[in-house]
């Protein structure tokens, strides 16, 4: 899966750019373990250098032997074909990406059953990320103690750490799952590229919570994220200055998933088009206080009762931003007040 869709990530891009035959091997254990001998590499046409790079890499694999039949001197075959993705966000996600490569557009599938057992054109398929593929050949060469010793909790191994948006020392960098929100903005991003205080981080794409600097003492690692309603996602850390209108970032966020839904069920399909419309009335000053609680009602509606993550987690940028920065909505105490 080299969609890659999330905003501010680019992990995926500089592995293939920089070193696709870690992808190509990772790919090649994983065909081997699972018994497959095709693979497929889906990557978004937004990434015409990485295209290009694989293609060259993937045929100079073919005649070392590294791909195809009798993979050097094995029983084993296994090739990979690369497929270009048409923009759609939602395609990243595994069963509408299966959909994609069949040829239809790219609608996500009803689970069960899972890729594992039926996905490709009916086959048992395993779906993974660029990044997670990269790193089998690592933890084979390295061993899986010398992996596990990394990261805190129950998130081992490292993380690459792509830093992006309103900072200084923008880039990827990776490390052990366990430094804190704090330390990477401040310490590793120095703060912002403007020059002004850090008001708001995004982590984990466009689905995920915005954190205020009160919680920059959060570890970076799946579990402490989840414990304060965010996620890590893809890595992706986006940074924003005291100049952000988080109310404007709410309605982005829904406005996001009303463009990229694939329509497949209601609470996405619909809540987020109302989401935008309230979010609109409540910027225009219009009942706050009733159109707060009832945004609060569709973002728990979209999480508890959409089919698959984009509809689930849109609120958690919706929410994070209500419960951090509501005076960016006109919902302070004095401020709601005075509007109703
Ligand atoms: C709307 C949506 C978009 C997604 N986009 C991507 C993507 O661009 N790249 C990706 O690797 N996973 C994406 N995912 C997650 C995939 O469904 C899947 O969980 C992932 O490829 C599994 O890989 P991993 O377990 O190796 O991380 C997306 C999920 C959703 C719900
Ligand atoms: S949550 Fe949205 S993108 Fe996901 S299946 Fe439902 S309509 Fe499609």
């Amino acid at each position: 899966n080299a969609d890659e869709g999330d905003s501010g990530t680019y992990a995926d891009r500089m592995i293939m750019e920089g070193d696709p035959f870690v992808l190509i091997e990772g790919m090649t254990i994983a065909g081997i373990a699972v018994g497959a001998d095709k693979g497929f590499v889906y990557i978004r046409s937004e990434y015409p250098h990485a295209i290009d790079v694989l293609s060259r890499a993937i045929t100079v694999a073919r005649r070392a032997n590294c791909l195809g039949k009798g993979i050097l001197g094995s029983r084993y075959d296994f090739d990979l074909e690369i497929r270009v993705g048409a923009g759609a966000y939602v395609c990243g996600e595994e069963t509408a990406l299966l959909d994609s490569l069949e040829g239809k557009r790219g609608v996500v599938r009803a689970k069960p059953p899972l890729p594992a057992h039926k996905g490709l054109f009916g086959l048992p398929t395993v779906v993974n990320n660029v990044i997670s593929l990269a790193t089998v050949p690592v933890i084979l060469a390295e061993g899986a103690a010398a992996y596990r010793d990394l990261g805190l909790g129950r998130s081992r191994g490292t993380m690459p750490i792509q830093l992006a948006g309103n900072v200084r020392h923008p880039g990827l960098f990776e490390a052990a799952f366990g430094l804190t929100l704090g330390e990477i903005v401040d310490d590793i991003g120095a703060g912002t590229a403007s020059g002004r205080p850090v008001r708001a981080v995004q982590v984990g794409g466009p689905l995920g919570a915005y954190f205020p600097r009160a919680l920059f003492d959060t570890p970076f690692d799946y579990e402490a994220f989840a414990a304060r309603n965010g996620l890590i996602g893809h890595g992706g850390v986006v940074v924003f200055d005291d100049t952000v209108d988080m109310a404007r970032q709410a309605r982005f966020a829904m406005e996001f998933c009303a463009i990229e839904s694939c329509g497949k069920c209601t609470p996405c399909r619909i809540g987020s088009t109302r989401g935008v419309e309230v979010i609109d009335r409540i910027i225009r000053g219009e009942k706050r206080a009733e159109n707060h609680t009832l945004l609060t009602d569709l973002c728990e509606t979209m999480r508890l009762g959409s089919l698959c993550a984009l509809g689930g987690f849109v609120p958690y940028p919706v929410t994070s931003s209500l419960t951090y920065f509501p005076e960016d909505f006109g919902l302070t105490a004095p401020l709601a007040s005075a509007a109703d």
